[in-house]
């Protein structure tokens, strides 16, 4: 049996599948996310254990727990967490939705420059990544700052308490600003430029490879054999891309969980000279490209969840029935945005509502907003001339078919469903199959275990009115974005 644990932003979900990919059972766990100040966010690393390991207990109550054999990881991605020489975490992780870093991503970009940055790390700054919160630390907080013994990201701290090895791996750490991402390894260059050493960050594997075994109290704790591998684990969205079998040359995939993502695999290295989608390693030892927008389905929950006071989201969308005719637009920004605007002032706003605007139609834009800021970063891609024809959805959002219809027209693209929309939790065990042996690769892996079950088209006048649409949606954000 394996395990893949997806450690997200509202949630760790954990799923178990056998050699073959039958997926046994998945648990869910939540946990609280802070918003000390507004535009930043937190999170305290020790509930992400407690829940992990109370949802690894429920995930294998019914089963033979001396037949797990691999562990590995999804996980939210460019999390700041840090470590005293006790071990102890010096204070609640800065995620990556974190807005907080304004002047020191400016400092990246312009004092150091983009070109620089570009040729070290196949990136420029975007606020949530990891080497300016390492910034804003060094300097809004030299006492912790100075406590630093070890750096690692959200899901590495899981592996961390599990195995007691100090790991990361190539696709999560490339969107800490602090890898060479071409050549895999951490970058001198921006190591001095962020005032930490090399010993203060965790060994770097690639996301199928096996990093230790559990420890012998957790073995112990959670009934399972010590023998049980741990495997490096991929950052969420390549671990996505890995469920949704989103591997090899130009495949794409779209997540809408709370940040929505449009993730572009490639067999070669490649940057995007307009640095608005990142270039990162991807987990099945290539790379890909991806744009970032950091409010999507958490766009759909807080319509829903906090204005409208309903937690019945299909309800809300059964009275919507004019498609590409919505006079009213929303901007997805509620906590900035990173691909393209790289803005993490931008707010969210609705535009063109009249005495005739209903409740339908404001959900409508909701939907609509998010799908035109992916195509924002679809457009980019584009431009670079990679024009993919389909895509796979996952995500919570994926699983809503109003949402997935206006997607394909929005974008133009088909849209794969898939028999589990779970891809970080399914892509995590499928590279602990993978790091154990039962599959050569993870390309193999994803061709036996991913499986399309329907496919949602674009619809000729529904595309055109969308394409009418979007071009509105598009001049909206240059004309407001003086007033964030
Ligand atoms: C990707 C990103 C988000 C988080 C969400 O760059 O910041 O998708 O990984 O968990």
């Amino acid at each position: 049996l394996y395990i893949g644990v997806d450690l997200g932003t509202s949630a760790v979900k954990l799923l178990m599948m056998d050699a073959s990919g039958d997926i046994k059972k998945v648990v869910s766990r939540e946990y609280p996310l802070f918003f000390p100040q507004p535009g930043w966010s937190e999170q305290r690393p020790e509930d992400w254990f407690t829940q992990a390991m109370d949802g690894l207990k429920e995930l294998t109550a019914e089963c033979d727990r001396s037949q797990v054999a691999g562990i590995s990881f999804g996980g939210q991605m460019h999390g700041l967490v840090v470590l005293d020489a006790d071990d102890a975490v010096i204070r609640p992780a800065i995620l990556w939705n974190d807005g907080r870093t304004g002047e020191e991503t400016d400092y990246l970009n312009t004092v150091i420059g983009k070109d620089k940055l570009s040729a070290y790390t196949a990136n420029i700054a975007f606020a949530g990544f990891t080497a300016p919160k390492i910034l804003w630390m060094r300097k809004h907080e030299p006492e912790n700052f100075a406590k630093i013994v070890k750096i690692m990201l959200p899901k590495d701290y899981l592996a961390y308490r599990l195995s007691g090895t100090f790991c990361t791996d190539v696709s999560d750490a490339s969107g800490m600003l602090l890898m060479d991402v071409k050549h895999r390894c951490w970058s001198k260059e921006m190591l001095e430029i962020c005032g930490i050493t090399g010993e203060m960050l965790p060994e770097l594997y690639e996301s199928y490879e096996v990093v230790g075994t559990l420890k012998k109290e957790i073995a112990e704790e959670l009934g399972f054999s010590e023998n049980v591998k741990i495997i490096a684990g991929a950052g969420d969205n390549a671990a996505a891309a890995v469920g949704t079998g989103t591997v090899g040359e130009g495949k794409c995939n779209i997540s809408l969980g709370t940040s929505g993502t449009i993730f572009i695999s490639s067999e070669h290295f490649g940057v995007d000279e307009y640095n608005a989608l990142h270039s990162f390693a991807h987990a099945d030892g290539h790379y890909h490209l991806m744009g970032c927008m950091l409010s999507a389905a958490s766009c759909n929950k807080w319509w829903n969840e906090e204005i409208l006071k309903t937690k019945d989201y299909s309800a809300e969308q059964t009275g919507i029935t004019k498609l590409g005719e919505n006079h009213v637009y929303f901007l997805p920004y509620l906590m900035g945005e990173r691909s393209p605007h790289n803005n993490p002032d931008a707010r969210a706003m609705f535009i063109g509502m009249s005495m005739d605007t209903t409740r339908e139609e404001m959900t409508q834009a909701v939907l609509e907003g998010v799908a035109f800021g992916l195509r924002d970063s679809l457009e980019v891609a584009r431009s670079l001339g990679i024009s993919p024809e389909r895509t796979k959805i996952c995500g919570g959002g994926a699983k809503s078919p109003l949402w997935r219809q206006i997607i394909a027209n929005v974008m133009n693209l088909k849209v794969d469903v898939l028999e589990n929309e779970e891809g970080p939790a399914l892509g995590g065990a499928m590279l602990a199959a993978v790091g154990c042996g039962e599959y050569p690769d993870v390309e193999t892996a994803a061709a036996k275990i991913v499986k399309v079950v329907d496919t949602v088209t674009p619809e000729p006048e529904l595309t055109r009115k969308y394409e009418e649409r979007y071009q509105y949606f598009r001049r909206i954000y240059p004309i407001v974005k003086e007033l964030f």
